[in-house]
């Protein structure tokens, strides 16, 4: 990883300190920026916490943790004890207003730096905590904040919690994180169609027969529970991380890599989503919920089992057919699909173009398979392209289907950074480009509360380890089409 110049010195407080996203997801990403010299020496990591530690006893509980995490970390014995130096554990009960005066205590000298407050907790604590903030003097000139998904749990609950932040924060301090936007492969995705000539002219419906998202997780919803139960994949997934792929995918080019023309190009594609009616429901959407079964070889519980709810309707599977309904689009349809407990740990985007128009080898019209570009986020980040090409040999043209892969740990044989790096950092420098505007977040809700509204019956069941429902399969099979099903690099 190239050492850039570091970002400003921050202190950035994290409520939520002591929660599975700080462990597992933000401090390791911290620690890596620290590891490249992305943080300047003064700069502080303030965990906010009903935990009662001190900071010593915080110190060690993200030292095993990063250990945990970061394996490599382990033998980095002076980065470590550099790393864990900045890192400060303050007990803030934040719906009480007497708790605050420890943190209060501990930004009072620093004034003049950035301070990033990252909300990791419950949405509805997000208010509360703003209101806290502002209350004890803490929201500076150079503040700002992130918000962790879920930003609600519908449109009502998303405008009230934007209204509530939006009392103490102006909309550019407001940060609402979609880690999927800081992925490498989605990053590039920007990349490969706006600093290439060569594909924008077929980006649209005279070339594309049709694009799939597909983010498949083999794991369970494992100590989340309490929180998926009341969420589903609909809005754990859809409202968010898969409308954001689709998004980047269909908007029309920006002017300029910038916070706004970034976001507007967004918004028009959420804009452009054709409502799915309590009609289209049945034919467009999928719901599918776990039984037990076997994932990579091991048993594993139901959903009703891992969640404890005997009678729940929570889904932890959706597949949909989207429209885009503009010039660019007409007729070329969007297929989503999301799950845990599937039969792999893979998420893809696949552009799927048009069939030659006319064949010029009699015979063999079959073998040629349409070309296919699939982006690869997550595992193998990359790129391919599905070609035919001529079988070496004579006698006669044999065609076979071959693909130009670009791999990028191979290509750029470097550590690919966590989404979360490369987020964290534009916080700290103030560029909320991959980072969701109010209006966005409110036009996805609006085009999700319809489908949610509409889903009354019950999910459908899928084992554990398979590829999700059969009418899955069906809803695209129907339209005389197929999900890209490779998995290997
Ligand atoms: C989160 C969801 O936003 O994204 C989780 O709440 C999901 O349910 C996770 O597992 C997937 O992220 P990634 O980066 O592991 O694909």
């Amino acid at each position: 990883m190239a050492h850039l110049a570091p970002v400003a010195p921050c202190d950035v407080v994290v409520f939520g300190g002591t929660g599975d996203l700080a462990m597992r997801k933000l401090l390791p990403a911290l620690y890596h920026r620290d590891c490249d010299m992305a943080i300047t020496p003064d700069s502080r990591v303030i965990a906010v916490s009903r935990a009662g530690l001190d900071d010593s006893g915080y110190r060690d509980k993200v030292d095993s943790e990063l250990r945990r995490f970061v394996p490599e970390a382990a033998g980095e014995v002076n980065a470590r004890a550099r790393f864990l130096r900045r890192l400060h554990h303050i007990t803030v009960d934040v719906e009480e207003h007497g708790t605050w005066d420890g943190l209060r205590a501990l930004l009072a000298d620093e004034q003049e730096r950035v301070r990033v407050f990252y909300l990791a907790c419950a949405p509805q604590l997000f208010g509360p905590i703003c209101v806290g903030l502002r209350d004890n003097g803490l929201v500076t000139a150079h503040s700002r904040v992130v918000l962790e998904k879920p930003i609600g749990h519908d449109l009502d609950s998303a405008c009230r919690i934007n209204d509530e932040v939006g009392a103490v924060f102006a909309e550019e301090q407001i940060f609402r994180i979609d880690h999927y936007l800081g992925k490498e492969t989605v990053q590039n995705l920007l990349v490969l169609r706006f600093a290439n000539s060569l594909l924008e002219p077929l980006w649209n419906s005279g070339s594309i027969d049709h694009v799939q998202i597909t983010v498949a997780e083999a794991i369970g919803v494992g100590g989340r529970g309490g929180y998926y139960d009341s969420s589903g994949a609909l809005r754990d997934m859809v409202q968010n991380h898969l409308l954001q792929l689709l998004c980047l995918v269909a908007m029309e080019p920006p002017t300029r890599l910038d916070r706004e023309a970034v976001r507007d190009e967004k918004l028009k594609v959420l804009k452009a989503l054709r409502p799915v009616t309590s009609g289209d429901v049945g034919r467009c959407v999928v719901r599918g919920q776990y039984t037990a079964g076997l994932v990579e070889g091991a048993p594993v519980p139901s959903y009703r089992d891992e969640v404890d709810g005997a009678a729940s309707t929570t889904e932890t599977f959706a597949a949909l057919k989207v429209e885009v309904a503009n010039w660019r689009w007409s007729g070329v349809p969007f297929y989503l699909r999301t799950g845990k407990r599937l039969d792999r740990h893979a998420s893809e985007i696949v552009v799927q173009f048009r069939p030659v128009p006319h064949s010029i080898f009699p015979g063999i019209e079959d073998t040629i398979t349409p070309n296919r570009l699939v982006l690869r986020l997550q595992p193998d980040e990359g790129v391919r392209l599905h070609l035919m090409a001529k079988e070496p040999g004579p006698g006669g043209v044999r065609l076979r289907p071959v693909h130009l892969n670009l791999s990028f740990a191979e290509t750029f044989k470097a550590r690919l950074p966590d989404a979360y790096e490369r987020l964290l950092m534009d916080v700290v420098r103030g560029n909320p480009t991959l980072f969701m505007r109010r209006d966005e977040v409110e036009a996805a809700w609006t085009w999700v509360e319809p489908i949610l509204a509409a889903s009354a019956e019950p999910p459908r069941r899928y084992a554990a380890g398979t590829a999700g429902p059969a009418a899955a399969i069906a809803l695209i099979e129907r339209d005389g089409r197929t999900w890209h099903e490779e998995v290997t690099a």
